[in-house]
């Protein structure tokens, strides 16, 4: 069913645990992900950047895909459908196109400028019933081809964007995109404490999922944070899957080049990887 985030993230921040975010890239990513969180009676959301959004030909593309595949598959777990690091442009596009949440990534502006679109923004999705997530401090990394800085959000500006309305906020706590360097200092939870105290009941986004270590995913949910998003880890277990299956030469074998066939691995992979992570972020069976 697809539904807004409001829910799904107040129940994730009360009962202190954590909603995934898997980013899709087309139909074998967007069926693994649901098919996996019915299974485990997860709620789910599915996020979709800007540049995946092109790939799949267009957000309205995506969204009647998903909704489809919603109906289709007898999905019945809470599944949103959210605009990933959303230009403003980005953000209505996807309002339009029938997305259930959007997030609108105004870090890179001076804070005044976050806080006006932030909140023309908001207005609109509270009137059609949406949720919105705000981000203040980029994240840091690259994720198709928008460069953060990998800064740690200032609390004061936190609490100014989470009393605008928004469902979500994501804050910059030294978390990035990709791969994390050998030498990266980990989060600070200093910062998420300090955020927390001053947004209270706010759900916080966790950016940058993959390769965070599980104890620090697990004291990042203590600290407030209710939705974890991960990409990465889900295109390098679907690369390595498939390149196992060309490399044992499968694809040769028979009709193995028969992209169901070719496919399935990397799908198999994404299935593991997304449950690995519910059942890290406490999500199963909170559906
Ligand atoms: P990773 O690619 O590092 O998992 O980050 C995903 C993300 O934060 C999407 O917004």
């Amino acid at each position: 069913m697809l539904v807004s985030a409001k829910e799904m993230l107040n129940k994730a921040k009360a009962g202190k645990y954590a909603v995934g975010q898997f980013n899709i890239n087309n139909l074998e990513w967007t069926k693994a992900i649901l098919l996996t969180a019915q299974e485990l009676n997860s709620p789910v959301i599915l996020g979709v950047s800007e540049g995946a959004g092109k790939y799949m030909c267009g957000f309205k593309t995506v969204a009647d895909m998903v909704k489809a595949m919603i109906g289709e598959l007898g999905i019945t777990v809470p599944v949103a459908l959210h605009l990933d690091h959303g230009s403003y442009e980005g953000a209505k596009k996807c309002i339009e196109a029938g997305f259930s949440s959007i997030m609108f990534d105004g870090s890179h502006y001076p804070i005044e400028e976050n806080i006006e679109k932030t909140k023309e923004l908001v207005d609109i999705c509270e009137s059609l019933g949406l949720s919105i997530e705000a981000e203040v401090g980029a994240i840091g990394g690259e994720e198709d081809g928008v460069i953060g800085g990998g800064e740690v959000a200032d609390p004061n500006e936190c609490k100014m964007i989470a009393d605008l309305g928004v469902t979500m906020l994501a804050a910059g706590i030294g978390n990035i995109h990709g791969k994390y360097p050998a030498n990266w200092p980990g989060l600070r939870f200093d910062t998420l404490d300090a955020i927390q105290q001053l947004t209270g009941t706010m759900p916080l986004v966790l950016h940058g999922g993959t390769g965070i270590p599980a104890d620090m995913i697990k004291k990042a949910i203590s600290l407030g944070v209710s939705k974890i998003n991960v990409n990465t880890e889900c295109q390098l277990a679907f690369a390595a899957a498939t390149r196992a299956y060309i490399e044992a030469g499968k694809d040769l074998e028979g009709k193995g080049f028969d992209p169901r066939k070719l496919l399935a691995p990397g799908v198999e992979a994404i299935k593991a990887t997304v449950k690995e992570k519910m059942e890290l972020f406490g999500s199963v069976g909170k559906a």
